[in-house]
């Protein structure tokens, strides 16, 4: 099978030019301006932006969390990603206090394997670091091909782990080549904090809002990459939101450390005025959206290259599950739906507004995540070798976003009624067409599980 995609506007990383792309089975072969090769399939790409496919590093699919799961399977999931052009996601593992890691692995891939539609890999989430722990870090890395370790630092008595735990985590990971990475909030204050408001009576979605203000957050990131420093251990924060935060990131690069920032869609975009609306619940997630000003900071922070990475935290759940938490904001499921808007909104409300250019674009939706996390140049890249992950997007086309026609498992939209320019029209992954003018093209089962290097090969 080989498909020859002529005449697109190919932008990666780093460049931007009109050319075709020869694919033969999973990989592309040749790339060149009016190639004369003969394809089985012939794709006109003219008018089109061609893009390497979309790398998401943070979803939480079919996730068991907060007494329930998020709504979203590995089957609609990693749909619903194609439909919005992430070929790839990285999804969580969470180890269970007590027991061991690969214990965790196994329960993970009994609810993943053969259900993905798109590729995907996992990070592994060490929620209980002991000597038992220990010795399972390096067949994760060298075996498993899963070379990213997450910490939480909120979330006490469920997934928080403490600091000395913590360096003792980082120094067995630093050790063999993998990177830690963190859910950098203060969950002692966090916790203090909800009870505080609860006691108070103040039990609606306003308070988790303010349950968890900036210097929660700017706190355990200074921690953080304090304790990266001491160990040594490359480290990336997850889902970033406010100025306090970046600036302890921005401190430690003066001490030339290997700190990575992922920064979501939601932050860049939306903000904690939401949760006044009768349907906060919808927005709750941690950390919460902050101000107008911290969405500036981000924005400039991706300029500066001290955020490498735009994810969703995709942690979906359907509104009847937000209901949990009607009379107590503590118990409403945290998480919002974003897999298959991230590619569209950063188009439209980055390129499109001035704020990124289309190869900065390029970078922090795929090719930064597969440098990090060790799968480049297989994906993150249109290269001659590299993994035929593509999306043709038309820059021009205007629509809707709603939960009328999204394909995530949610029956609401964080982003209902948004008009976005910009769409994803055919996508390819591994040199097959999977979606194609709205309509998918494969069946669950085609995704593949993605084994990871180690992070120092890659950056
Ligand atoms: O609200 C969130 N972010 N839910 C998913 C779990 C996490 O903290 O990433
Ligand atoms: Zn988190
Ligand atoms: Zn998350």
């Amino acid at each position: 099978m080989s498909i020859l995609i002529k005449n697109g506007n190919i932008i990666t990383a780093t460049d931007n030019y009109v050319a075709d792309i020869f694919i033969e089975e999973e990989t592309i072969k040749a790339i060149g301006k009016n190639l004369s090769i003969t394809a089985t399939e012939t794709i006109d790409a003219s008018g089109m932006l061609v893009m390497p496919g979309g790398i998401d590093p943070h979803v939480h699919l079919d996730m068991p969390f907060m007494g329930t799961y998020s709504s979203d399977s590995y089957e609609t999931g990693t749909r619903a990603a194609l439909y919005g052009g992430t070929t790839t996601v990285i999804d969580f593992i969470l180890q269970k206090q007590g027991n061991s890691l690969q214990s965790a692995l196994q329960e993970w891939k009994n609810r993943s394997d053969n259900n993905c539609y798109g590729d995907y890999s996992f990070h592994m989430a060490v929620t209980d670091f002991n000597d038992s722990t220990k010795k399972e870090i390096k067949h994760f890395i060298e075996e498993e091909g899963i070379t990213s370790f997450k910490t939480f630092m909120a979330y006490k008595g469920a997934l928080m782990i403490d600091d000395r735990q913590m360096i003792g985590l980082m120094e067995e990971v630093k050790k063999h080549g993998g990177l830690i990475n963190v859910h950098a909030t203060n969950g002692d204050m966090i916790d203090y904090l909800v009870a505080k408001h609860k006691a108070e009576g103040k039990y609606s979605p306003l308070y988790h809002y303010l349950s968890q203000p900036e210097i929660t957050e700017a706190e355990a990131s200074e921690r953080f990459v304090d304790m990266a420093s001491y160990t040594g251990c490359p480290g990336y924060i997850v889902h970033l939101t406010c100025e306090g935060a970046l600036n302890a990131v921005r401190n430690a690069t003066r001490r030339n450390q290997k700190i990575f920032v992922e920064t979501c869609i939601q932050y860049l975009i939306i903000d904690a005025s939401l949760y006044e609306r009768e349907d906060g619940a919808k927005w709750v997630m941690s950390p919460p959206l902050r101000e107008k000003k911290d969405q500036q900071t981000l924005w400039a922070g991706i300029n500066q290259g001290l955020v490498q990475v735009v994810a969703t935290d995709h942690c979906p759940f359907m509104w009847e599950q937000k209901l949990m938490g009607k009379d107590d904001f503590s118990k409403i499921p945290n998480g919002h739906p974003a897999i298959e808007n991230r590619i569209e909104l950063l188009f439209s409300e980055g390129v499109n507004k001035g704020k990124i250019t289309l190869n900065k674009f390029v970078e922090v939706a795929s090719t930064n995540a597969a440098k990090i996390f060790g799968m480049f140049p297989k994906k993150g890249t249109i290269a001659v070798g590299s993994d035929a992950d593509i999306v043709l997007f038309n820059p021009n086309e205007t629509h809707t976003l709603s939960a009328k026609n999204h394909h995530m498992n949610v029956d609401y939209s964080g982003y209902e009624g948004w008009e976005v320019k910009g769409k994803v029209k055919t996508v390819l992954l591994r040199g097959k067409v999977t979606i194609d003018n709205n309509k998918c093209k494969i069946e669950k089962g085609f995704g593949k599980f993605v084994k990871r290097n180690k992070v120092a090969q890659t950056i």
